[in-house]
């Protein structure tokens, strides 16, 4: 098929690198020029195990091409599909704007029979909007909604290996294109409306949310009553109905999915009278999460004012380069606004350009951040930090207090190591010692 993906973000361009595999002829197109002339030279813009490999094969077969001109990538194709961004707006409705310039664009550069995939997330009506857009005098567009729930990370992964696959679709000729574009995945198949189709990714990513701000919940309560979390979620988990993911207590959510679709959804209920206090506290539950850890260290070094704290780990969860929402970012923002320093390490994020945002100090390595710090938190469980070494570490910091948002190490080595440490695990945890 002549296929062009239209948005090069990480939904974007797994779904151009795989579709370019199964041997379409696929153009991408974004209307961020750098990115697009940085694709063009080889070079990826997102960090994605096994992404930079599968563009570049694709690319030098001639099946995958990298364009700004969206209508010019729109002429002569069969199938479009949108993955442009949909950042909340206004109340935590999502910004539409992007999607309608597609959608606009495509009626009138396109030409002939064409299959609109919808794969952004897109409001429950927005595909029914767009329908009525494009079918308004010409009936040559079949609107399909596909939302997409992989991770980024292991993006190529959940492509190619989904729980299932959810197709919004009002014809019998989208769902054969849907069926035979998708033809060599095996998992479940969920052919609905559109307006169904919306919804599931919708409360799909709320429902994530609300399994990580309930472990927290029950978190904060073992921490004020005794009890060790991690057995707790642990021997809720393996119940069947429930289910061992995302109960994995800590510092909260962030990235660009959990967050606001979350907010989404409660803008949605709110407009309609419907009551969703239950997603309002989950929000609120995350958002105390990251004040939580910023309490901590006000209450333990008596005050930030002139206080270096050592954060390791900025983007919202370890594989991805990614800072949308990331708890780090409140963090730090939070500790500079109480007089404190931070010192910030990260493995993949471009620490400099963050820091032009939120003016931290970039470290050359974890133990140049903790280095004359009164204090270190972990934001982020990549693999290397739990490799570190604690001793040295300890002797790095002017004061040994160590908060771990991720549960990366054991609390008992931590005390055995004589730091004052707060972690997930209520049971030795918190000595607390005056730093005053
Ligand atoms: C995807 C979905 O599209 C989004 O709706 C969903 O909520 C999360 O997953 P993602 O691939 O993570 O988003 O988005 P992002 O990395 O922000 O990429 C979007 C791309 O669209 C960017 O490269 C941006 O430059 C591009 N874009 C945006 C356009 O090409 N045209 C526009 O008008 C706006
Ligand atoms: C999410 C959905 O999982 C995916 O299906 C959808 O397509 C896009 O949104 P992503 O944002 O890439 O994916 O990250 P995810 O792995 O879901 O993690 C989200 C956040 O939750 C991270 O900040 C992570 O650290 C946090 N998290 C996850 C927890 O705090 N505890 C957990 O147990 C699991």
């Amino acid at each position: 098929m002549r296929i062009c993906v239209v948005g090069a973000g990480y939904v974007g361009l797994v779904s151009a690198a795989v579709l370019a595999e199964w041997g379409h002829d696929v153009t991408c197109v974004d209307n961020d020029e750098e990115k697009i002339a940085q694709l063009q030279s080889g070079v990826l813009p997102v960090y994605e195990d096994g992404l930079l490999e599968m563009a570049a094969r694709n690319r030098s077969e001639g099946r995958l091409h990298f364009r700004v001109d969206l209508a010019q990538a729109l002429t002569q194709r069969e199938l479009v599909m949108i993955a442009v961004g949909t950042p909340a707006g206004k109340n935590g409705n999502p910004d539409l704007s992007a999607v309608w310039n597609v959608v606009k664009s495509l009626k009138e550069c396109s030409t002939g029979q064409i299959t609109l995939v919808i794969k952004s997330t897109v409001p429950v009506g927005t595909c029914e909007a767009v329908a009525e857009f494009l079918y308004h005098d010409e009936e040559r567009f079949d609107v399909v909604s596909a939302p997409e729930f992989l991770r980024q990370g292991t993006a190529i992964r959940d492509y190619l290996a989904p729980d299932r696959m959810v197709f919004g679709c009002q014809t019998s000729r989208a769902k054969q294109v849907m069926q035979d574009l998708f033809r060599s995945l095996e998992c479940p198949v969920i052919f609905t409306d559109w307006h169904s189709s919306e919804m599931i990714k919708y409360a799909a990513n709320a429902f994530l949310a609300l399994k990580i701000s309930y472990i927290n919940l029950i978190a904060n309560l073992s921490e004020k009553v005794g009890g060790n979390v991690q057995d707790v979620a642990q021997g809720v988990g393996l119940d069947r109905r429930i289910g061992p993911a995302f109960l994995k207590p800590g510092v909260g959510f962030g990235g660009s999915c959990l967050p606001k679709d979350t907010r989404a959804l409660v803008a949605l209920g709110e407009e309609n009278g419907v009551n969703v206090w239950l997603l309002r506290d989950v929000l609120q539950i995350n958002f105390e999460q990251r004040v939580h850890i910023v309490k901590k260290l006000e209450e333990v070094l008596g005050g930030l004012e002139g206080k270096k704290i050592a954060v390791l780990g900025l983007s919202f969860k370890p594989n991805t380069g990614d800072v949308r929402e990331a708890p780090a970012l409140t963090i730090i923002s939070r500790i500079l606004e109480r007089g404190g320093k931070a010192a910030a390490y990260d493995p993949v994020v471009d620490m400099e350009a963050l820091s032009r945002e939120i003016p931290f100090i970039p470290a050359l390595d974890p133990y140049d951040a903790v280095s004359g710090a009164h204090a270190v938190v972990f934001l982020t469980e990549w693999g290397e930090f739990a490799k570190l070494d604690l001793r040295r570490i300890r002797g790095l910091l002017k004061f040994p207090l160590l908060i771990d948002g991720r549960h990366i190490f054991d609390p008992q080595a931590l005390k055995a190591l004589g730091f004052v440490s707060q972690s997930y695990d209520s049971r030795p945890v918190l000595e607390f010692m005056s730093a005053k």
